[in-house]
């Protein structure tokens, strides 16, 4: 493939920060050693955490692709991320600031602070309950269904002290997602609140929990924890409330940490693709936090005066990676903030980091648009020049929203950066990295692949692609921080990762890179699709629909979008006796929110008689999406696989014709 891809930015800057800056040329030859040498670099790394027993080799890979990092070797996260501050000064170092949703006379009515020795307390007490109480061992898996409150990481931390694993679903999931991804992880208990607050909406958890538990028969037992305080419904064999749980607990306990092999499961997040069941990828524990020490290092500068904000929900990987186990390992203190960014006025964030004096702030693209939309009148309402540091997460950022972030938060000189990964990679891959050794940073690239990773951009055949070049970004040696495998389905983990380039990890995404070796990462290769940065499969909301009574077919495309930067429309063939309507339209997207949750909110439904399809009943998505962009068919001929030149055009045509009569004779 050779497309010549203009890049969006031709300006550096160098930030204030001139302390480590060095020419690019050095960055290169030392990111070239480390390359060559990436086990003993990455056991250089991992030798900073505290394991209970150092490991026997760096890296298993007796079994590729099921790669494993420091076999032989014991860690506990949770002892990681307390014990080890607790023995120190950090003890009474603020762990955790949280700021609730709701404000009274535009004062935040709730914040939170917990020490790392209030962390460690409510920790070790819910170790004792899930053991004491609940059975759980090492083995065994707790799902997380739960609002951004202390409690949640709380709970990960209890899981991980006991050598537990654990799986966290997104609060904005539905009872059927919930219940999918509860099944296949194999979760006997789960924990969720009586309710979360988004936008000054009440989230009734309770009742999807209940709902999910009915098809979820794995899950025995749910511990509720009151948050919001309204009414739930609770079954008295199997529910219980944690503040009633904690009443006949001793207000301090201690647990061991239990110590668990580095190739232990930490957790298992699941992630929605374009076929097959959301994969459940599955992470160890010591290749995952030596990543996470590195980066939070590394991109973050983590310093232990710093104030650490990251915006993201812990419901998706970032909040794992960057709100949870990183910054506590690094005895950060870390904001955690519970309800939307604008809410109740568009400068809630902008006073949020002037009241806490935030100093390094993590984000997204979506967040920032939307911030831009509002005006930058709402930003200088605020003093915002605690920002030392920025980064954006989650889909590529446009140069509009990265100038304006830069220059109404980053005062035109901090560094702000893109930092790419999934969540697969377990953390951050390529990024600038201000904390270690400073290049000049081009806006909105993500930067160069950090040390020890070797990333490249290739063609169809796998060769490496020349400067500027759109091809697909891959991984080609083994990280710390990779996934184990998809649970239950390790064939699906080698088929999606490891096939199309033999030897390298297949991300899915298409790159360029310049000669300097900068990244831009320009968006899913495949049919993901990225709705305000959260990953959502075209296979979960094209199931959903043809689940509906009136559905014979359904595809499901992205469309751009300003401020989401991309959201689902779809296409529906109705069965016999079934009339489109806009009434329907509605009836089906509200099945959708229903039945996946309320991210998967359709922009748009088109009612067709028939879909593009190749030989083997395949949807010629491709097509369907330059129909729906208004895009010419160009490039598409050549990439649906198993169909011919003339046919995709038929389709493209047929297809363009048929929305076209339909608008036209609804004008
Ligand atoms: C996209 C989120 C461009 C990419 C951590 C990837 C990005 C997918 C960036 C993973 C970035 C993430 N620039 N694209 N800085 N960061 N992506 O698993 O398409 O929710 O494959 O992990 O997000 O999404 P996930």
């Amino acid at each position: 493939m050779s497309v010549n891809w203009a890049l969006p930015f031709d300006e550096k800057i160098v930030p204030e920060n001139k302390r480590t800056l060095i020419p690019i040329e050095s960055y290169q030859k030392l990111h070239k050693n480390t390359v060559a040498n990436y086990r003993e670099f990455w056991a250089g790394v991992a030798s900073e955490l505290d394991w209970f027993k150092r490991w026997d080799r760096i890296l298993d890979d007796s079994n590729p692709p099921f790669y494993k990092w420091f076999p032989g070797g014991q860690l506990n996260a949770s002892y990681l991320c307390l014990d080890r501050h607790i023995h120190t000064w950090r003890k009474n170092k603020l762990a955790i600031i949280w700021e609730g949703e709701p404000t009274e006379n535009g004062a935040p009515t709730k914040i939170r602070k917990l020490t790392y020795q209030d962390l460690y307390r409510d920790v070790n007490r819910i170790s004792y309950v899930l053991r004491e109480k609940y059975g759980i061992r090492k083995g065994d898996t707790i799902g997380f269904y739960l609002p951004m409150i202390p409690e949640f990481p709380i709970f990960m931390l209890a899981a991980a002290r006991l050598g537990a694993c654990f799986t966290v679903i997104f609060s904005g999931f539905s009872a059927d997602s919930l219940a999918d991804r509860l099944v296949d992880a194999d979760a006997k208990l789960l924990v969720t609140a009586d309710g979360g607050r988004r936008r000054g909406n009440l989230i009734k958890l309770k009742e999807v929990a209940d709902k999910a538990s009915e098809k979820a028969a794995c899950v025995k037992k749910i511990i509720v924890v009151r948050h919001t305080g309204n009414d739930v419904s609770m079954n008295r064999d199997r529910d219980a409330f944690l503040d009633d749980i904690l009443e006949e607990t001793p207000e301090t306990v201690y647990v061991e940490p239990e110590p668990v092999r580095s190739e232990d499961p930490l957790y298992i997040l699941h992630t929605s693709g374009t076929t097959g069941r959301p994969k459940g990828q599955v992470h160890d524990t010591g290749g995952y936090l030596t990543l996470l020490h590195a980066t939070m290092r590394w991109v973050f500068d983590a310093r232990d005066d710093d104030v650490y904000w990251c915006t993201a929900d812990i419901g998706w990987v970032t909040g794992h990676s960057y709100i949870v186990f990183g910054p506590l390992m690094e005895g950060m203190t870390g904001l955690m903030y519970e309800g939307a960014l604008e809410y109740p006025e568009p400068d809630r964030w902008v006073s949020i980091i002037e009241r806490h004096g935030v100093n390094v702030l993590y984000t997204s693209p979506t967040a920032i648009r939307s911030f831009m939309k509002n005006g930058e009148e709402w930003v200088k309402k605020h003093d915002t020049s605690s920002v030392r540091l920025m980064h954006s997460v989650g889909e590529p950022i446009n140069p509009e929203a990265f100038r304006w972030m830069h220059r109404h938060v980053g005062r035109d000189k901090i560094p702000f950066g893109s930092t790419w990964w999934m969540t697969e990679t377990g953390g951050i891959l390529v990024s600038h990295t201000p904390g270690l050794y400073m290049v000049p940073m081009k806006p909105g690239t993500n930067g160069l692949a950090i040390l020890g990773i070797d990333a490249d951009v290739v063609d169809d055949d796998g060769k490496g692609q020349k400067s500027l070049e759109r091809g697909y970004l891959v991984i080609r040696n083994p990280w710390p921080g990779m996934p184990l495998t998809i649970h239950k389905d390790p064939d699906r983990y080698r088929e999606v990762y490891w096939i199309k380039f033999p030897g390298s990890f297949y991300p899915g995404d298409y790159a360029v890179r310049d000669d300097d070796g900068y990244f831009w990462i320009l968006g899913r290769a495949d049919e993901v699709i990225k709705v305000a940065g959260h990953r959502l499969g075209t296979y979960e909301l094209e199931s959903a629909l043809i689940q509906h009574r009136a559905v014979a077919e359904a595809a499901a495309v992205a469309v751009p979008d300003k401020l989401k930067g991309e959201v689902p429309v779809a296409f529906v063939i109705l069965r016999a006796g079934q009339a489109p309507s806009e009434q329907l339209g509605r009836e089906l997207n509200d099945w959708v929110r229903e039945k996946v949750g309320p991210i998967a909110s359709l922009k748009q439904i088109f009612f067709v008689s028939k879909l593009p399809k190749t030989r083997s009943a395949k949807i010629m998505r491709r097509v369907v999406q330059a129909v729906v962009a208004g895009k010419p068919i160009g490039d598409v001929t050549t990439l649906e696989d198993e169909a011919s030149v003339d046919e995709v055009n038929r389709a493209f045509l047929d297809l363009k014709q048929e929305i076209e009569s339909r608008t036209a004779s609804r004008e």
